[in-house]
């Protein structure tokens, strides 16, 4: 089988993650990147070894041998370049949360449908070892009629990326629910057959932010429960 060819678009922090795990797909080959950072760009080419980078991402959609694309890119961006790439021809592998509102969910998904091509929306989670092995045990009809759940996922410190895309609601949308949010809800709608809810209740509430409270999360050394010091994230 011929390689399928892969572009990013979208060189920072998940972007790299990308190219690196396409590096052990057999059958995929990160081909061009594309970033409005040239140093991201630069990044990109001496890391992974990619010739094609360019700054305007209509660029690497016009390329024939981009068969698909990762689109890794702030939440608001993620509606218009999905349409693009699609409209261009592409497959499209886009980042979580699918987009910062629900109409532009339903547009990238008619866009996608309207162009015959697939597009798949980066909810890795699913693909972890512990969420097969329990998607596998509640298809075998082990647990019985899963009825109840229960989901949380906790950050202990540190907002990350305080004053960028990643803080502002007009590009990022919203805040954790968004973030951390969606990966703890989608795999409990998965783990549960993705039924269809008859009403959903919700609240929202920011008590660190707007006080001026939990900065300064990005990479900072936390001291890790199991002894010793780690990186964490956010
Ligand atoms: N699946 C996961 O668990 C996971 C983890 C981290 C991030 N993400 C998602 O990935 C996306 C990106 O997050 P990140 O942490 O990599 O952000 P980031 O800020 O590190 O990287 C975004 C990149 O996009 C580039 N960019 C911005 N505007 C552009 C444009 N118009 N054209 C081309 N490039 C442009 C920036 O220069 C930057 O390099 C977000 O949607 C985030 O939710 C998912």
């Amino acid at each position: 089988m011929d390689k399928v060819g892969i572009g990013v678009i979208g060189c920072g922090a998940i972007g790299r993650i990308h190219m690196e795990r396409f590096q052990k797909v057999p059958n995929a080959q990160v081909v061009a990147v594309a970033d409005v950072d040239q140093a991201a760009l630069d990044r990109a080419k001496a890391e992974y070894g990619v010739s094609k980078a360019y700054q305007d991402y209509g660029d690497l959609l016009a390329r024939k041998d981009v068969d698909a694309v990762s689109v890794c890119l702030p939440n608001f961006l993620h509606c218009p370049v999905t349409v693009d790439a699609f409209e261009a021809g592409k497959h499209v592998l886009c980042e979580k949360p699918t987009a910062t509102h629900t109409d532009e969910a339903i547009r990238m998904i008619e866009a996608g449908e309207k162009a015959g091509r697939k597009l798949m929306i980066g909810l890795c989670q699913r693909f972890n070892g512990s969420s097969q092995v329990l998607k596998a045990h509640i298809e075998s009809g082990e647990l019985g009629e899963i009825y109840y759940a229960k989901c949380g996922y906790l950050r202990r410190s540190g907002i990350p990326g305080m004053g960028g895309w990643f803080t502002t609601q007009a590009q990022s949308g919203a805040g954790p629910i968004y973030d951390i949010g969606v990966h703890a809800l989608d795999l409990t709608l998965w783990l549960m057959d993705n039924f269809d809810p008859e009403s959903v209740l919700a609240m929202s509430y920011a008590k660190f932010g707007p006080s001026g409270k939990g900065s300064g999360g990005w990479a900072t050394p936390v001291p890790d429960l199991r002894g010793g010091t780690r990186e964490f994230r956010g």
